[in-house]
């Protein structure tokens, strides 16, 4: 019989590097990477009334409400890309009322993953970084910069990407971060995450490749 799919969460601070690890993970693993912060990036440009009240809150750095978020990442983790190959959830939950909301509609993670980078680190790689609109990669001025010069001239910023609203979304982390943990800790595996992408990924794939293994153990399929 088949393993069933791995079910992971991502989490950390504004710029930690879930959306770098995320990108190494699926490369890797072809889980779907269901990313809250993404989602509701799309529902702006989308023009949706959901999207223009959810950037007055991404605006202040704030947690946008669950009425919106929560249906948002439930309704994308049912789709059958997550069902069939497993999901890999960036950025959510954040905040014990969401993940209270994830475990009634039975979404149960095998793994936690927290990424840990001190402060100061954090500052300087929101400020130095881009994202090309046109593959969704995520770059760094200092160090991960644009392959060409073509895409280095498309590159954008976030309009939260700011010294100032960095500020006030690691304040919003540091009041929800250890109720979130609370629900997760006998599943949580805390990473460093200030050493170079390559070397925090290594530690992930370890983590990673030894619960595959032990599935494959238990399903039979050795
Ligand atoms: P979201 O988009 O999730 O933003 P965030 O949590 O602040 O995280 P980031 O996307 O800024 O950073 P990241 O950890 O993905 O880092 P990255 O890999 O890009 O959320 C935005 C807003 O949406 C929130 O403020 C909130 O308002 C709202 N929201 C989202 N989820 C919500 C929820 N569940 N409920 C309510 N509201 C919600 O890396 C950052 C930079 O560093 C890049 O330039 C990268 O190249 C570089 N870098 C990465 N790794 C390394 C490394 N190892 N060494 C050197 N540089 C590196």
């Amino acid at each position: 019989t088949k393993p069933e799919p791995l079910k992971i969460m991502i989490s950390g601070a504004p710029a930690s590097g879930k959306g770098t690890q995320c990108e190494l993970i699926t490369q890797k693993y072809g889980l779907a990477h269901v990313s809250a912060g993404d989602l509701l990036r799309a529902e702006i440009a989308a023009g949706s009334e959901n999207g223009r009240r959810a950037k007055e809150f991404m605006e202040k750095g704030k947690l946008v409400p669950d009425e919106i978020v929560v249906t948002m990442v439930k309704e994308r983790l049912l789709q059958s890309d997550s069902q069939e190959n497993g999901w890999l959830l960036d950025g959510y939950p954040r905040s014990l009322s969401q993940a209270t909301a994830l475990k009634e509609l039975g979404f149960e993670p095998d793994l936690f993953i927290l990424l840990e980078v001190p402060e100061d680190t954090l500052v300087e790689r929101v400020v130095g970084r881009r994202l090309d609109p046109v593959t969704g990669k995520i770059y760094h001025l200092k160090y991960s910069p644009p392959e060409t010069e073509e895409i280095a001239a498309r590159l954008t910023q976030r309009f939260d990407d700011t010294e100032e609203k960095v500020k006030l979304r690691l304040r919003t982390h540091h009041q929800n971060v250890e109720a979130v943990l609370s629900m997760y800790t006998d599943i949580t595996i805390k990473i460093h995450g200030s050493v170079c992408k390559e070397e925090v990924f290594a530690q992930i794939d370890a983590v990673l490749a030894e619960l595959l293994e032990q599935r494959q153990a238990t399903s039979g399929s050795l």
